[in-house]
């Protein structure tokens, strides 16, 4: 577990570069799966999303060329459906998730994307917090979604992502998470 002072966790998170997920990425990405989940996606998922083209968008954070987590997302017309999100254990806690949320947005917003959702389990109170906190309120149970344990998911959604309020609120987290304006960019530039 790392355990940074708050003016290195601004410098840590500004040193990040959070780039579009590639194969050569998977090794990597498939390495926090199987650490941050009781039933990890397959490398084959992984490829098979990568190859669907414009309809998904696959991020990864980089330290030092190093993953430390990723989120993927599915578009469909104008909503999109977060499918995976996951940080490095050993790199929790340090604002990664929110920055990949944050990022996930943005680029919702480049593709005029009203509303956003996403499942999670009943129990995952820490993953459920973290979307609270961009606007993604419980809009109804899917019945032992998770089929190993049979675990109901939480179906949560946020609307009107492209209202001025929600430009605020997301500018608001990214301002108290220590997200750094130039880091932002950066981030722009290299996705063109
Ligand atoms: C959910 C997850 C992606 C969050 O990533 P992260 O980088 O640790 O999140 P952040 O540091 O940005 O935390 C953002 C907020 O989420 C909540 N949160 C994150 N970890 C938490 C924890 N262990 N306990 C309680 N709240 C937590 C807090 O509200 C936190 O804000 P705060 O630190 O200011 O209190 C990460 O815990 C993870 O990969 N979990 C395993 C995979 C998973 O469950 N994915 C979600 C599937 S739906």
């Amino acid at each position: 577990m790392r355990e940074l002072e708050k003016p290195d966790l601004g410098q840590f998170l500004s040193s990040l570069e959070v780039v579009a997920m590639r194969k050569k990425h998977l090794d990597q990405v498939m390495d926090i799966e199987r650490r941050a989940y009781p039933n990890p996606w397959t490398r084959s998922v992984f490829e098979s999303e990568l190859s669907q083209g414009v309809t998904r968008s696959y991020i990864v954070a980089l330290h030092s060329r190093a993953v430390t987590g990723y989120c993927g997302t599915l578009y469909i017309i104008d909503e999109a459906h977060i499918t995976n999100i996951a940080v490095d254990p050993d790199w929790q806690r340090m604002h990664i998730g929110t920055l990949l949320m944050s990022e996930i947005v943005r680029r919702a917003w480049n593709r005029n994307i009203q509303a956003i959702t996403l499942e999670v389990r009943v129990s995952n109170f820490k993953a459920q917090r973290l979307y609270q906190r961009f606007g993604f309120q419980p809009a109804g149970i899917r019945k032992g979604y998770y089929q190993e344990n049979n675990e109901d998911a939480l179906i949560m959604w946020a609307y009107d992502i492209d209202s001025g309020e929600y430009h605020e609120r997301i500018k608001n987290i990214e301002a108290q998470a220590g997200i750094p304006v130039e880091s932002r960019r950066r981030r722009r530039h290299l996705w063109g």
